[in-house]
Formats: structure tokens, sequence, C-alpha cells
């Protein structure tokens, strides 16, 4: 089982940035976590970040084509109006993809209410704060995926 962790932009501020919205632990001791959590199960897990747009979509390009069986993604606020990240969402098909937010997004400013990813991803998390990506990764692997088979891509 092997899962792919994608964040967004801001998120390597994680600590520093709105502490009362987004949590005090620093994105390395996120990145720390979610790794210890994966171990602990057996996942092979690989996280990125990344600020700019165009590098999050080729990460999504490359969980589908190195055979990743799940994604976690939280987009940042490109969750509001990126259509180029819908777009790679949608094209990889056979992967299962999770959203989480930090923070509901729903119950903030009115921007951030407008996702447009929701429909092409298979689930949802948001306002669980890091817990939301430990759920998620429980949420791919009780799917027991079996390896994607690459070898035709
Ligand atoms: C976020 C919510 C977004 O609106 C915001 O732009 C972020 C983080 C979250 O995790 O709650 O950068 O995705």
């Amino acid at each position: 089982m092997k899962i792919k962790v994608v964040n967004g932009p801001n998120l390597n501020l994680l600590g520093i940035r709105k502490p009362e919205v987004y949590g005090t632990i620093t994105y390395q001791e996120l990145t720390n976590q979610i790794q210890s959590f994966c171990a602990e199960r057996g996942i092979t897990v690989e996280i990125v970040q990344s600020n700019h747009e165009g590098s999050i979509v080729d990460a999504i390009h490359d969980a589908y084509f190195k055979g990743f069986n799940g994604l976690i993604i939280n987009p940042g606020a490109y969750t509001h109006y990126s259509y180029a990240i819908r777009d790679a969402l949608e094209a990889i098909e056979g992967v299962l993809k999770v959203e989480v937010h930090l923070s509901n997004i729903y119950a903030r400013e009115s921007f951030r209410a407008i996702n447009v990813i929701r429909d092409v991803v298979d689930w949802s998390i948001v306002g669980k704060g890091i817990e939301g990506y430990f759920e998620a990764i429980t949420w791919i692997a009780s799917k027991k995926c079996r390896q994607r088979d690459t070898s035709s891509l």
C-alpha cells in the first residue's frame, strides 16, 4: 500500500500561520507524525508540499504514474479556484483520492465555501485539524487496495 500526501500553498507555515485556525504544530511535526502513523501500519508514504499550482498538478500525475493506491491532498487556497488541480484529480482513475482541510472551510469566509475539487475526490475531511490526515490514511487503508498495475502506463 502506497499513499502520496500532497500539501499546497502555505501549509509549510503550519505552526506559524494563524495557529488559532490551523493549530500549533509545525509542518515538520506533521510530516513526522504522518510518517510514523504509516510506518506503524506498514504503509509506504511519500509527502510533498508545494506553493506552486503546476508542481501540485505534477505531483498528482506522479501519484498515478508511480502506482500509488491513494492520494491525500490539501490544496490550500487552490481548493477554491484551481480548475487545473481539479482536472488533474479527475483525470487519475484507479487512485483513491481524499481531500483534507485542517479547518472547516464551510464555516469561514464565503470564498472558502467554494470548493471546486469536492466532486472529483472520493472523500472529503474538513475541520478535524491534523487528525484529518490520519483519518484519510485509515480510510484509504480500509479499502484494502491491491497493488496497482502500472505496466501499461
Ligand atoms: C485549508 C483551507 C484553505 O481555505 C486555506 O487557503 C488553506 C488551508 C485548510 O487546511 O483548512 O491554505 O486548506
